[in-house]
């Protein structure tokens, strides 16, 4: 499966049936961002890059419950930082491979699935699929062309787009 079909199929999946602010209510938000991130700053393999970006941890933590309130609940809380939106914020950071995005995911699903009843969270994890995706496409390989250069197109432009809800 290629990686826009892939988009497509959990685009079309993203559903979930009931009251989003119900479902997901602040408090278990806030938790669910804290017990992740918490998790994230032990593990050998992504707490060195985040200790490496962010000085500022509970601004950083504030900021992700409001990215996450705007997700899941459909409020207008969170605005890009003025250093750039999310896609500009990870394409800044230069050691950044696909295999992290898969070890976030993992630590995420741990989290979220601790947190939430079965059908939000599912609804939860295809968001997250959803926005890594997105927030990963840069590390793509770059389709060539046949003479072997790179397609100028091929990575396409970045947008905030797929980030927002
Ligand atoms: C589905 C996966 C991911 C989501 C939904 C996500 C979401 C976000 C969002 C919304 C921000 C912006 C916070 C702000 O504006 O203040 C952010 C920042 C950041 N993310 Fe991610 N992220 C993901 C994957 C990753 C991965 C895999 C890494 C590294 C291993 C990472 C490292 C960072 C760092 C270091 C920042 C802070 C950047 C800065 O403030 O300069 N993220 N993330």
């Amino acid at each position: 499966m290629t990686t826009t079909e892939r988009r497509a199929r959990i685009a079309e999946r993203s559903r979930v049936a009931g009251d989003p602010i119900a479902l997901f209510p602040v408090a278990r938000v806030a938790a669910m961002v804290h017990g992740f991130y918490a998790k994230v700053r032990e593990d050998a393999v992504l707490g060195p890059v985040f200790d490496r970006r962010v000085d500022d941890w509970p601004v950083h933590l504030e900021r992700m419950v409001l990215f996450w309130r705007t997700v899941l609940r459909c409020e207008p809380a969170f605005k890009p930082a003025l250093r750039g939106a999310p896609p500009q914020l990870h394409q800044q950071i230069a050691e950044l491979r696909r295999d992290h995005f898969e070890r976030w995911l993992a630590l995420f699903a741990e989290t979220v699935e601790a947190t939430f009843d079965a059908e939000p969270a599912r609804y939860v994890l295809e968001c997250a699929e959803r926005i890594g995706a997105s927030l990963s496409r840069h590390l793509d390989p770059v389709p060539t062309g046949p003479d072997g250069s790179a397609s100028p197109s091929a990575r396409g432009p970045v947008t905030t787009d797929a980030v927002r809800p």
